[in-house]
């Protein structure tokens, strides 16, 4: 049998995309977060074939096969392992040739290298317990030691040759030590100096736990602020994301959120986003963004907000569009990053930009209208033609559709001449055949999300318990059916009672009250009424305002799906005139409510 080794084993599932590859084979449709199809291995007619992007399996609730792609390609092609991985590579363009012969002296290479790594970030972390200056700096910053601890951060000592002594007591060569690249060859004399020298360390961590190199940081205002591992024989920037190892970990895969850097990473993590990455002092690769398809249903773009972080913000959104990605975009005020913000806003608020998250055209349209002043003639020809060139990629009509009737609203150009921009004078508005549009056409707008919605519901219960003007100003504005959560719904229905009756709520009985009611989920309950939520007095108002529109945002999202699966079913079938006119209703419905739901935001 032929001898493939791990390495490229592992390269061949990092880069294999299940749907792509499955879908060569297997007609796919998109349900929920999977796909699901007939399944080739079975006879049926109704598909239970499904496919999970996320988990990159498949299994067939029919006949019960399943596993990852090289079992599938194993079954389907009726071949071993190793041709399995021969047939999978050869797809995806890895050379195997010319690695299947090497000897097995390279993966000891590779493994003494992550062994170096593995001591070096040991010695740093020891290094901090014992030195006041990096553990004030982290503790200014409010790092806390147990966050110091899940993210194994580090301290390189200023000294010249402390850590390459250390590894040399450690029994390996100088020839090891120099591949893991923390040392450097001394050029005028023999022997080796440490590159990181006086700063704090941050080690970068596989998701198999390895550590395949690290950052450091200086803790005043020299430079370079952060020096990072050369690329070595475990390591290559453009192939990792700092932070993969926790989200791998932690995360529920929903959500993935791209940031610019270590801290922003550290920092939300330790404000419960256990899904931030970054990408590692590079322009994000097409690698990466590979990467973070796998690990979240809804990807997020949070860079920086200066210049630079701009463009990096575009950069990214052309890389991920070549592997199918459509991020979402976090806006921080003017110079902030994510660390800045989360630090001073807290996570409510940092919770409030993802409901309030751009489209990437959303955001590259923003980006123009800062950059051309439209209340000029000549700017607004401009602007015209750059947006006209976006909604020209897009390939939905209708979602092209949402877009002009947006631009035109917010820039007073005209429909027409944004249209005419688009396609040419030649555009014929008839031509524009509803029974052609296919579902996955009408879908692509999504907003509000489940999580922020439900901490807007918790954020005002507890506002209605604490004030009774807060309550009636609520009830103005929301009725208990915009409540989705069990607990939120019967405190909303006891708050009538009690409030009939005194002007201020007694939270001890209220609480005793509720906790008499079968089925509800003490957490939640323990949420409501054990945090105490901090608003500004001037600010409370308008958080008020933005939960309510938070809450009634995702109603919305909730009415757009009905329709949705309405507008399926009548897609399916052979519709006669009347239903053809439903259908067409329908249609032209949904897109006003998605147009409702996006200006809304
Ligand atoms: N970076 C780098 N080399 C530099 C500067 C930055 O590799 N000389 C990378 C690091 O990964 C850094 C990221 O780019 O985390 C973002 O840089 P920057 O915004 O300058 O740093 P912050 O992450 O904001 O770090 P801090 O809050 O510590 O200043
Ligand atoms: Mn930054």
């Amino acid at each position: 049998m032929t001898y493939i080794n791990d390495e490229i084993i592992e390269n061949v599932r990092e880069n294999s995309d299940i749907v792509s590859l499955i879908s060569d084979y297997v007609h796919l449709k998109k349900s929920g977060s999977n796909y699901v199809g007939l399944c080739p291995f079975h006879n049926e007619k109704t598909p239970s074939f499904t496919v999970s992007s996320t988990k990159q399996i498949f299994h067939c609730f029919g006949c019960g096969e399943g596993g990852d792609i090289i079992k599938f390609i194993m079954k389907k092609e009726n071949v071993d392992f190793p041709d399995a991985i021969k047939l999978l590579a050869d797809k995806l363009g890895i050379e195997i040739n010319m690695e299947i012969n090497k000897d097995s002296s390279h993966k000891d290479e590779k493994g003494k290298v992550y062994e170096i790594n593995r001591e070096a970030a040991r010695y740093f972390l020891n290094n901090l317990d014992h030195n006041n200056a990096p553990l004030a700096y982290l503790g200014n910053r409010s790092i806390s030691k147990k966050v110091r601890r899940q993210f194994g951060l580090g301290f390189a000592i200023n000294s010249w040759d402390s850590l390459y002594n250390y590894l040399k007591s450690k029994n390996y060569s100088d020839v090891e030590i120099e591949q893991a690249g923390l040392v450097g060859k001394k050029e005028k004399s023999n022997g080796f100096y440490d590159k990181f020298r006086n700063r704090i360390m941050f080690p970068i961590i596989d998701t198999r736990s390895r550590v395949i190199g690290f950052g450091g940081r200086v803790m005043d205002q020299k430079m370079p602020k952060y020096l990072n591992s050369p690329d070595t024989i475990v390591y290559n920037k453009g192939n990792h994301l700092y932070g993969l190892n926790l989200v791998s970990k932690y995360s529920n895969r929903k959500r993935i959120l791209l940031v610019e850097g270590y801290m922003d990473v550290i920092s939300l993590f330790d404000s419960g986003i256990n899904y931030a990455v970054a990408s590692l002092g590079t322009a994000l690769t097409e690698r990466q963004s590979k990467i973070i398809k796998r690990y979240g249903d809804e990807v997020y773009v949070c860079y920086d907000s200066d210049n630079a972080g701009i463009k990096a913000t575009l950069r990214a959104i052309d890389i991920m569009s070549k592997v199918d990605l459509n991020p979402k975009i976090l806006i921080l005020p003017d110079g902030m990053d994510p660390d800045d913000y989360m630090k001073r806003n807290g996570p409510i608020e940092f919770e409030k930009l993802f409901v309030n998250a751009y489209s990437y055209i959303d955001f590259k349209v923003h980006i123009l209208k800062r950059e051309y002043k439209i209340d000029t003639l000549e700017g607004k020809i401009k602007f015209t033609r750059e947006v006209a060139n976006i909604i020209k990629n897009i390939k939905s009509p209708i979602e092209q559709d949402i877009y002009i009737d947006k631009i035109s609203q917010e820039t007073k150009i005209t429909k027409d001449a944004i249209e005419k921009e688009i396609r040419g004078n030649n555009y014929n508005k008839k031509s524009f055949n509803y029974k052609n549009i296919a579902i996955s056409e009408i879908k692509p707008v999504k907003s509000a999300l489940p999580p922020a919605h439900y901490k807007a519901e918790i954020e005002l219960i507890k506002l209605m318990i604490k004030e009774k003007d807060y309550y009636y100003y609520i009830i103005e504005r929301l009725s208990i059916d915009d409540f989705n959560s069990k607990e939120c719904i019967n405190i909303f229905k006891q708050l009538n009672t009690f409030y009939d009756n005194c002007e201020i709520i007694d939270e001890k009985v209220l609480f005793d009250k509720i906790l008499e009611i079968p089925n509800l989920n003490k957490n939640t309950i323990d949420l409501i009424f054990i945090n105490s939520s901090k608003y500004k007095a001037g600010d409370i108002e308008k958080i008020i305002d933005d939960l309510i529109k938070t809450v009634s945002t995702n109603n919305l999202l909730k009415k757009r799906n009905a329709m949705l699966t309405e507008i399926e079913e009548l897609e399916k079938k052979s519709r006669n005139a009347i239903e053809d006119e439903k259908f067409k209703q329908l249609c032209l419905d949904l897109m006003a409510l998605n147009s409702k739901i996006n200006l809304d935001n």
